[in-house]
């Protein structure tokens, strides 16, 4: 597998950093996970774009400057989409700064890298076991919420090695409030009387599935609204989901001991799901100006 590492394509087995990686022990990286897909003719990539101005965005957050514009990113995007001679998977842009001790990272380096690889849905298709973690949404006056930055991503293992460890499949944050925020790598809806809710920015990381669902709904002429949740309104809804570059729109069949909707896709999660998984791969012309031609 090729890597492309501050513009160059190398070999995998030599795109590695050094011990004393700034990065490495602080997390002060900013990364993104983006999806292509097969299509009938070729593949497309998903929402690029809105992914690189995140990036862009959390790199601003960390006070990294990064050598390269969007456009020679997205560039170099789909050349080692074409190197590695992949037609469906995943992206994983990662900048980080480099050789430097001590936490200001000051004059350190700034690097990035691009990796791809074949990346079947993360959580599966079938609805997923749930716990409510034991640890809480990182506060958003700890952090900027909005940014995607690897520092804050420790929080998201403890809740997923918890959630491994009691059986589930994976957590759903509470945020400092005591309301439902967001899943460890995915943002989360639910259905009540045929409307959709799903948790108000602000400490949740507001995730490009997300908007797409939001935006999709809308079209779908099914109502929704963005509020704060309280989690025993997760346990009395009839159809839960989370979404998410990673897991797509994936449904959520029991928290905790709570079974919903008897642990099966409720009928407006199967309406999204299959939307989504046609838009992805360009089988809805009105969507088509969410995608990039790998051609
Ligand atoms: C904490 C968190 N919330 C939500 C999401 C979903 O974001 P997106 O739909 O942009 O992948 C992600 C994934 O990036 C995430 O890590």
């Amino acid at each position: 597998m090729k890597i492309w590492f501050n513009g160059k394509f190398i070999d995998s087995k030599k795109a590695i950093v050094p011990i004393l990686t700034h990065t490495l022990h602080y997390g002060s990286g900013a990364f993104e996970g983006i999806r292509f897909y097969k299509t009938e003719n070729n593949s497309v990539i998903f929402r690029l774009d809105e992914h690189l101005n995140r990036l862009f965005y959390s790199c601003s957050v960390l006070s990294m400057k990064i050598s390269y514009s969007q456009e020679e990113i997205k560039k170099a995007i789909i050349s080692l989409i074409k190197l590695n001679k992949l037609d469906e998977g995943y992206i994983r842009p990662i900048v980080w700064y480099g050789n430097k001790m001590g936490l200001y990272p000051g004059q350190a380096d700034v690097n990035v890298a691009l990796a791809v690889w074949p990346w079947e849905s993360y959580l599966g298709n079938k609805p997923i076991k749930t716990i409510i973690s034991k640890f809480i949404r990182l506060h958003p006056k700890s952090i900027v919420a909005d940014a995607k930055i690897s520092g804050y991503y420790a929080n998201s293992v403890l809740a997923s090695l918890e959630a491994k460890n009691k059986k589930a499949d994976e957590a759903i944050f509470l945020d400092y409030k005591g309301n439902v925020a967001e899943g460890p790598g995915e943002n989360i809806f639910l259905v009540k009387n045929k409307k959709v809710y799903t948790p108000k920015r602000g400490s949740i990381l507001p995730g490009i599935t997300r908007d797409s669902v939001l935006a999709l709904l809308k079209d779908l002429k099914i109502p929704f609204k963005e509020k704060e949740i309280s989690p025993k309104e997760l346990k009395f809804c009839d159809e839960l989901f989370f979404t998410g570059t990673a897991v797509e729109i994936c449904p959520i069949g029991k928290v905790d001991n709570t079974f919903i909707n008897n642990g099966r896709i409720g009928e407006i999660t199967k309406i999204v799901k299959d939307l989504y998984c046609r838009v992805v791969r360009g089988l809805e012309k009105k969507y088509l100006k969410w995608l990039n031609f790998i051609k």
